[in-house]
């Protein structure tokens, strides 16, 4: 059986901290979010299309993120550990990729209705010291490579889809291994508008944005989490069909933002 992991979309993850309370409530807080402890001392933070467990761990860690597929026949094509989430059906999996972040793949548990403002968790983004081996087991999970980013002959970042959105992870070339952000996807460029407002009543200074990336063609601003974790607002994010060969990008500050400047990792 040929594994199978298109459809699938980021359903929640993991970021951790040594003091996860603080973390979990400003998370509670920026998204409007409702917060609950859960039975191993984790917490939950959740709203509309959007799930963060916030564990006790290294400031700024990602230790998993967890892609939402259709059915058991669907993750009956897929192998791995059996990996227990407090938000998927029994049954989910979990691999391991290159840098030792597992990627859980399950059937997610219903959960009830939410308010407040539309932001979807969508993607998960990471910094590698091993982007070509990260590249092939992402490709091997069954990801669609939708762009690359080269400089010179050098891969410098790669951009991989499981459903006909853009990205649903992706990485770049740095010199340590570490997460780097994860997105919010809007409804359009008005929510970009009341998310950045809502960041202005917050105190929370914008980071970076607002932009537009070159792959993905994505609206964007970014700001950082108490760990100096990223954490991306998007809307119009591009959608490639399945079939669509991947495109290439030259490493350039007009790669990261159409509009203006960059921040160049590598
Ligand atoms: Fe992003």
């Amino acid at each position: 059986m040929a594994r199978d992991l298109w459809p699938a979309r980021l359903h929640h993850l993991r970021r951790d901290s040594p003091n996860p309370e603080p973390l979990a409530r400003f998370y509670a807080e920026l998204l409007g979010d409702r917060v609950a402890p859960l039975p191993d001392g984790s917490w939950l933070v959740a709203g509309r299309g959007r799930r963060l467990v916030i564990g006790k761990g290294a400031p700024g860690s990602v230790p998993y993120f967890a892609l939402e597929v259709h059915d058991r026949a669907q993750l009956a094509t897929l192998e791995g550990e059996p990996f227990s989430s407090p938000l998927f059906e029994e049954g989910a999996l979990a691999l391991g990729d290159p840098d030792g972040r597992r990627v859980v793949v399950g059937i997610a548990k219903r959960d009830g209705e939410a308010s407040g403002l539309p932001a979807r968790l969508q993607h998960f983004v990471c910094a590698t010291t091993r982007l070509a081996e990260m590249l092939e087991f992402y490709r091997a999970l069954g990801m669609v490579e939708s762009d690359r980013v080269l400089e010179g002959e050098a891969l410098s970042a790669v951009f991989l889809r499981s459903d006909p959105e853009h990205h649903s992870f992706a990485a770049f070339r740095a010199p340590q291994s570490r997460p780097d952000h994860h997105c919010y996807e809007t409804t359009g460029w008005l929510d970009i508008r009341d998310w950045a407002d809502r960041m202005a009543k917050l105190r929370i200074p914008l980071w970076w944005g607002p932009g537009r990336h070159g792959p993905g063609n994505n609206l964007f601003f970014m700001i950082e989490d108490p760990d100096g974790h990223k954490v991306e607002f998007s809307a119009e994010l591009e959608l490639m069909p399945k079939e669509m060969a991947p495109r290439t990008w030259p490493h350039e500050q007009r790669t990261l933002n159409l509009w203006g400047s960059a921040w160049m990792r590598s």
